[in-house]
């Protein structure tokens, strides 16, 4: 079933408490719940209006799947102010609504046919990057709401801040968005989502009451535009970049996807001498633990490249050829689909070497809190579950890595980076790309050489700073 999540009873009497707030509804009013499942919303409007003593509004569900077509049969045939129509919400009629309400599927990019997604970013506007089905719903329900209607959405609140949903905030924005309450993790029982309310009228922008996870209340103007909304919603006002992390490096990157990693890396202990000229000390994300103080070099990366990312002829790779010609090795190889556009031996990814082995900052693709390791001497060749950031002039590296292991950074990558699960964060390339500099950074960076910052750095810096070993 494509996204199929009940709501709990009380987060749906919360969230039709919330929809009939401003007006009650008449009995010729309109409500519509897009991917109504088994009808939790239309339950909880009836259940609703009965307390009130209140006539039933007009109530349409729309679902996809047929098979919650018979509980829903089941349950409202007999009621004349409930119709369910089978259909695509997204490729629905037009009708306007004075109320909608709902929690739309959360369906990614990757769980839709080549059709969808080609229809969708044919007919959405915040159909955009890796969407998800939820953001549609979004802008579809936008679109069918009629003038001062009421909407009333929970979703995952990842549309606050990811670039994926800046179309989505920036078409929000036009709207008065009355309230966004960050509800507790745990809403939808083992599934992580870190729930959202939305209230939004049809009506020009206003002021916006946001209430956080932790029990603290803001009253926020929300930008029109596509940048996160996060700063603002967490009360602090989103910081100015002139400078970003972006500006002073030659590159931020995660690290090398071989396609592979059981055939090209091995641990660096006991290898065959002959293969000794195409190793790289190697290191992955699970293997940088808080504890770590230094980039620990246990295993190796054969690469079939030279130091300027070009891969090698066959011809010349001696030692490393015969290994990969073994037959379990040659398959697990021709298994990969990047064979169909690029030769048996090569990366899936062709690694960027010529940036990557230079002096650089690593840090973990999902962490608990962000952490940084320096590699001075550019050996290693991070694996994909690394970011590695190469700053232009190797000699601004540790003015660059402190101040990205600064509680200014950790709060800014904190409210700007997408969260994985347990409310750890994943630390993407253009996220990190945008962190902006303070101008003591800047200046020092700008100098080319490394800050008074250095010459007695706090102890809590000092001890989450690490480098890597001279070999
Ligand atoms: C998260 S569930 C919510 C179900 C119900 N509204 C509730 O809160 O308990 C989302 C529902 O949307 C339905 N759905 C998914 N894609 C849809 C589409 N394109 N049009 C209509 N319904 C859809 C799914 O089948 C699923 O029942």
């Amino acid at each position: 079933m494509k996204g199929f999540v009940p709501t709990p009873h009380e987060t749906v009497d919360a969230m039709v408490e919330l929809l009939f707030r401003s007006r009650l509804p008449h009995s010729d009013d309109t409500v519509l719940d897009p991917g109504c499942g088994t009808g939790e919303f239309i339950d909880g409007i009836i259940r609703w209006c009965e307390r009130q003593g209140l006539a039933l509004p007009r109530i349409t569900g729309v679902e996809s799947d047929e098979r919650h077509l018979p509980v829903l049969r089941a349950k409202y045939g007999r009621l004349s102010q409930v119709r369910i129509r089978h259909a695509d919400f997204l490729t629905d009629d037009r009708a306007k609504y004075d109320f909608i309400v709902g929690n739309p599927p959360y369906v990614a990019i990757t769980g839709l046919s080549e059709s969808e997604k080609a229809r969708y970013r044919a007919r959405y506007a915040s159909a955009r990057g890796r969407f998800d089905l939820y953001i549609l719903f979004f802008e579809q329900a936008l679109r069918s709401l009629a003038p001062s209607g009421q909407l009333v959405f929970i979703t995952p609140e990842k549309y606050l801040y990811v670039d994926t949903a800046g179309p989505l905030r920036d078409l929000l924005a036009r709207y008065h968005i009355e309230k966004i309450h960050l509800v507790r993790e745990d809403t939808f029982a083992e599934l992580v989502t870190y729930p959202t309310i939305t209230v939004v009228r049809n009506a020009p922008p206003g002021r916006t009451q946001v209430r956080r996870r932790d029990g603290g209340q803001v009253t926020v103007e929300l930008p029109l535009g596509r940048d996160s909304w996060l700063p603002l919603l967490e009360g602090s006002a989103p910081q100015q970049a002139a400078v970003t992390l972006g500006d002073v490096c030659l590159r931020v990157s995660c690290g090398v996807a071989t396609g592979a990693d059981n055939v090209f890396v091995r641990p660096a202990d006991g290898l065959d001498p002959g293969l000794r000229r195409f190793a790289r000390p190697t290191v992955a994300g699970r293997q940088l633990t808080p504890e770590t103080t230094d980039i620990p070099q246990r295993f190796v990366m054969l690469t079939p490249y030279n130091r300027d990312g070009r891969l090698l002829p066959f011809e010349r790779l001696g030692a490393l050829g015969r290994y990969l010609m073994h037959d379990d090795v040659r398959e697990r190889l021709l298994a990969r689909t990047c064979v169909q556009r690029k030769p048996w031996y090569a990366f899936h990814e062709t690694p960027a070497l010529r940036e990557i082995l230079r002096p650089k900052i690593l840090c973990k693709d999902i962490c608990e809190r962000p952490q940084f390791w320096v590699d001075r001497s550019g050996d290693v060749v991070p694996r994909h579950s690394v970011y590695y950031i190469v700053p232009r002039d190797p000699a601004t590296i540790d003015v660059i890595a402190r101040y990205l292991q600064s509680p200014a950074a950790h709060q800014w990558l904190a409210q700007n980076c997408q969260r994985a699960s347990k409310g750890f964060l994943r630390l993407q390339s253009r996220v990190l790309k945008r962190l902006p500099l303070p101008d003591d950074v800047v200046r020092a960076v700008s100098d080319g050489r490394a800050s008074a910052h250095l010459e007695s750095p706090p102890r809590q810096m000092e001890l989450a700073f690490h480098a890597v070993s001279p070999r």
